[in-house]
């Protein structure tokens, strides 16, 4: 058996990549052992946490391949992007990025180049990069990760360009090794894929059909993590409400948040993104009665306008939000509640605008994650009339930074005076002997405090809110 500084991983014959994973181990042995280093991979992360979580199993096949990191583009041996598709932005800086590696590859043929995520589940980006960008090795999709040591095999040996974009559907490949950082917080995902077509999202087009991993091998992951000495768990998924589709036994969202909590051990649960359409007053219920799961619920309302909602189709209407909203709040006054908002959907008036800035203003979010409207090609929001411009926009954008701005910091300021239970989770970079921290609700902590104390739950009163943090002093136990 495998395993990395970070946990046990392959068991041998269990899976098909291995003896391709030893060929490359062999022959990236053989580098260290003429020039007493091991050849050096750069990995970098565009987009969401599903991506961070692939690249963490990138990083885990790297590692089994012999490679060792670096930050250094210049130093590396070999390089790659994981991309994002969401937002037209992300993928202008991701060819940006790529068009920057040109003049490393001319100075070091030998150095790969390879590039994943879910851009390259578009077939215009596919062709662009085989046309314009030809010091790309290799490319693969969002469900070609375990073929990533064939596909160097393939390079190595015939110098040519390879492709894996092929969609899997409906499998997952369990048992890829994980590469971790940190130490106290870890992704698990527990779903891949999306069903639902948002009209203005690439998702369910370049990651496929929502499958469902076996509760066991989520549970029996997470109970390893804890048993290493992770501390926080967060379960990943584009709609993890949708849980358990297609499982038999039969299981739903519920059902496994349930069975995680019943886990021995010290840690918190968190979960995202949980879709407005599927959150259950039982879900809310499951939360509330609960040991680990935080007092924290992503849930992305997107915009407030029905018509707009509608147009959308996200399928809940602003009165059947701010219900669930109401019943979550009865459940749990201590909640916190965060979430996505896009301005200027094709069509979205400013008067619709305001329905939103409206009820942002009921529920009282804790933070949000603003965006504009980015048409993207093969979604059917960027076939609808979009009339405003993109000056205008930027301006509602900006009347809705700066109403959150007010809200947030009041949500903040409520906590002053209050002791809490805080995870803490590194040191602070630019102020020396303060720890940091997250409390239940997700809120930043500044804590002066020994660094061996990371990776633990200390009880810290809480003094002072600053922009976007709350800094307090260690106490003696929670009150209340
Ligand atoms: N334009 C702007 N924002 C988008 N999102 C998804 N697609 C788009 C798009 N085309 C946002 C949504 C989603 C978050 C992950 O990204 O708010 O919840
Ligand atoms: Fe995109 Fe909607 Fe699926 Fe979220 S639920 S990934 S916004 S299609």
């Amino acid at each position: 058996m495998y395993k990395t500084e970070n946990g046990a991983i392959l068991e041998p014959g269990e899976w098909e990549h291995q003896s391709q994973i030893e060929e490359l181990r062999r022959r990236n042995e053989e580098v260290l052992h003429r020039t007493g280093m091991p050849p050096l991979a750069y990995v970098h992360t565009f987009g969401c946490q599903q991506n961070v979580s692939d690249s963490e199993k990138i990083k885990g096949l790297l590692r089994l391949m012999g490679y060792a990191f670096t930050d250094d583009t210049a130093q590396a041996d070999f390089i790659l992007f994981n991309t994002c598709a969401v937002r037209e932005n992300a993928e202008s800086r991701v060819f940006g990025n790529v068009g920057e590696l040109k003049k490393l590859k001319r100075e070091n043929p030998q150095l790969i180049i390879a590039l994943c995520g879910c851009m390259m589940q578009q077939e215009r980006i596919v062709q662009k990069i085989k046309k314009s960008y030809p010091y790309v090795d290799i490319v693969f999709g969002t469900q070609a990760i375990q073929t990533l040591p064939g596909l160097m095999l393939q390079v190595l040996d015939t110098h040519r360009r390879v492709y894996d974009t092929r969609m899997h559907a409906g499998q997952i490949v369990e048992n890829l090794p994980v590469w971790r950082q940190g130490g106290v917080k870890a992704w698990v995902p527990i779903m891949y894929g999306c069903d639902n077509f948002c009209t203005y999202c690439i998702v369910p087009y370049v990651r496929g059909r929502e499958v469902s991993r076996q509760p066991q091998a989520i549970l029996q992951e997470i109970q390893g993590l804890v048993e290493q000495g992770y501390r926080e768990i967060t379960l990943l998924g584009q709609n993890v409400n949708s849980y358990g589709k297609g499982l038999t036994p039969a299981i739903d969202f519920p059902g496994l948040l349930q069975l995680i909590d019943e886990l021995p051990g010290d840690f918190w649960v968190r979960f995202m993104t949980s879709h407005p359409k599927d959150c259950t007053p039982r879900l809310i219920d499951t939360i509330a009665n609960s040991k680990k799961l935080c007092r924290h619920l992503h849930l992305p309302v997107q915009c407030g306008s029905n018509r707009v909602l509608r147009d959308m189709n996200r399928r809940y209407t602003r009165e059947e939000y701010l219900s669930l909203v109401g019943y979550a709040r009865k459940a749990m006054p201590d909640l916190a509640l965060t979430s996505d908002i896009i301005v200027g959907f094709p069509g979205e008036s400013y008067e619709e605008f305001l329905e939103t800035l409206d009820l942002i203003k009921q529920v009282q979010y804790d933070s949000l994650y603003t965006f504009i409207y980015s048409p993207r090609p093969s979604t059917k929001a960027a076939q609808m009339p979009d009339p405003v411009d993109a000056k205008e926009k930027s301006r509602w954008f900006r009347e809705l930074l700066e109403l959150q701005d007010a809200i947030g910091y009041e949500r903040y300021r409520a906590f002053e005076g209050t002791t809490q239970t805080v995870l803490l989770d590194g040191e602070s970079a630019a102020k020396p002997g303060i720890l940091t921290g997250r409390t239940q609700q997700n809120l930043l902590v500044e804590v002066p405090a020994p660094a061996q104390l990371v990776g633990s739950f200390v009880p810290v009163k809480l003094q002072k809110a600053v922009k976007w943090a709350l800094q307090g002093v260690l106490a003696q136990e929670k009150e209340g």
